[in-house]
């Protein structure tokens, strides 16, 4: 599923453009090399999108991540997926917790490094395509999940990666759109392949992991200027037994 062996079809991406197989590796600078359209579309338009001075979500975290903070301990090793400008990360950061911050939005980790800098926190960044990373096992004690969107294939990837990078007892914390948000203008992709809902978490991940809560219905979003307003998401609290 991941990559294309020679002689098949190639994988179109998201703007239609035949997608090169998934053969990213790393860099001299120990950057993952993303595939040549991914680079040029997808990360570059996140690139641009937190280009300006300002924070896109914000600069505090996601309110849902905030709430878990009974559920976290100083030392816990953390994996902030999709982090973007690091509100996130850095939050984690300053509960105590180890994190890495991946996103492929070079741009984006630049700014978390920074806003971590700013609060005293120390951040560990890596910018990668989240359905190619070489994800490593049994690693991190929790793993948000937060506003992050990916193509069907790329997601369940993705999915599986973070499958295989939660340690025993871990943790997957997760906040995402559904189909419902659709017609909303508080946030998230126009593509309805993208979105995430009960049924897609249960998916993905609950064969491996269990229920802490599962909950799909309306929040009202106060994140930045590209999350405000009344917002239909799907919110998941997953731990891995053991
Ligand atoms: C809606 S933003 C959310 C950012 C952050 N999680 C937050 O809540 O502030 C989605 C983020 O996912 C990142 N992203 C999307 N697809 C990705 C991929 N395949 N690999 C890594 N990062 C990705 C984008 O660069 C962007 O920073």
């Amino acid at each position: 599923m991941r990559g294309g062996a020679s002689g098949r079809a190639p994988r179109r991406g998201r703007h239609g453009r035949p997608r090169t197989a998934g053969t990213a590796g790393t860099g001299a600078d120990g950057r993952q090399r993303l595939p040549p359209d991914r680079a040029m579309s997808d990360a570059a338009a996140w690139d641009a999108r937190y280009a300006g001075e300002g924070f896109q979500f914000g600069e505090a975290p996601n309110r849902y991540l905030e709430s878990l903070a009974p559920w976290l301990r100083p030392g816990m090793r953390a994996l902030a997926v999709g982090d973007g400008e690091g509100r996130n990360g850095v939050w984690l950061a300053a509960q105590g917790l180890r994190v890495t911050s991946l996103d492929w939005s070079a741009v984006g980790l630049a700014k978390a490094r920074a806003l971590a800098a700013r609060r005293g926190v120390t951040l560990e960044t890596v910018v990668a395509d989240a359905a190619r990373w070489d994800w490593p096992a049994a690693a991190y004690d929790l793993i948000a999940w937060i506003f992050v969107h990916l193509p069907p294939a790329d997601r369940h990837a993705a999915a599986q990666g973070a499958l295989r990078a939660l340690a025993p007892g871990g943790m997957l914390a997760l906040e995402c759109f559904t189909p419902a948000q659709e017609g909303r203008r508080s946030g998230g992709p126009k593509d309805v392949s993208l979105l995430w809902s009960r049924t897609i978490v249960e998916a993905e991940f609950c064969g491996a992991l269990e229920i802490v809560e599962l909950l799909e219905g309306t929040v009202l979003l106060d994140e930045g200027p590209r999350h405000q307003g009344h917002a239909e998401v799907v919110r998941a609290l997953l731990r891995r037994p053991g």
